[in-house]
C-alpha cells in the first residue's frame, strides 16, 4: 500500500455522466471501504431529490449543503467517494479534496456524456436546456481547468467499468 494513500478517502471527480456513482459503487464492493456519494447524502439529508432542492431552494443553497455534506464525510472513515459534478469547481471543497482524498479525474468527451445524459432528468443544470451538449461543453470547458488539478486523470472512453475500477483501485493501493 502506498504510504501516501492510507487513511485518505478515494475520490470521484468529474462531469455529470462520467459515472462516478457507479464506479463508486465498483470500488466499494472490490475494496471493502465504505461509499460515500455526495448528492446521495444531501439529497438524504435535505429529504428531497437535487432537482427538487434546486427548485425550492436555488442552487447557491444546494452549493452550501453540498459543502457541508462533504465536511462531514471527510470526517468520517476514510471510504470511496463519489463527488457532484460540480463539487470539485469550488476552492474550499478541492482544497480539503485534495488534503485528505487521492483524487481522480475521471474524463469523458462529451460526446459520451452527452449520449449516457440522453434520457437523464434528475440533472438540474440541464433540466432547462435545448442544446445540452452545447450546455455541457460549456460547463466542462469551465471545469476542465480545475478537474486537472485531481492527482491522476483517467480516461473513460473505451474501458470496461471492471477496466477503470482495477486501474483505480490498484493506482491507489
Ligand atoms: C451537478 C452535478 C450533479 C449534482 C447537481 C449539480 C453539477 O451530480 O451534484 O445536479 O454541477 O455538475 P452528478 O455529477 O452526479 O450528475
Amino acid at each position: 500500500n502506498r504510504a501516501g494513500s492510507v487513511g485518505r478517502h478515494l475520490v470521484l471527480v468529474g462531469m455529470m455522466g462520467c459515472g462516478k456513482s457507479l464506479l463508486g459503487r465498483w470500488l466499494g464492493r472490490r475494496s471493502g471501504l465504505p461509499i460515500y456519494d455526495l448528492d446521495r447524502i444531501v439529497s438524504q439529508r435535505e429529504h428531497r431529490s437535487i432537482s427538487a432542492l434546486f427548485e425550492e431552494k436555488g442552487e447557491l443553497y444546494f452549493r452550501q449543503k453540498e459543502a457541508e455534506a462533504l465536511r462531514w464525510v471527510l470526517s468520517a472513515p476514510a471510504g470511496i467517494l463519489s463527488t457532484g459534478g460540480g463539487t470539485f469547481a469550488f476552492a474550499g471543497n478541492r482544497r480539503l479534496l485534495l488534503e485528505h482524498g487521492v483524487v481522480f479525474y475521471l474524463e469523458a468527451p462529451v460526446d459520451l456524456l452527452e449520449a449516457r445524459l440522453r434520457k437523464s432528468r434528475g440533472r438540474p443544470l440541464l433540466a432547462s436546456s435545448s442544446d445540452r451538449r452545447q450546455t455541457l461543453q460549456e460547463l466542462l470547458g469551465r471545469r476542465e481547468p480545475f478537474y486537472r488539478l485531481a492527482h491522476v486523470t483517467i480516461s473513460i472512453a473505451e474501458r470496461s467499468r471492471e477496466e477503470l475500477g482495477e486501474r483505480i483501485w490498484q493506482t491507489f493501493c
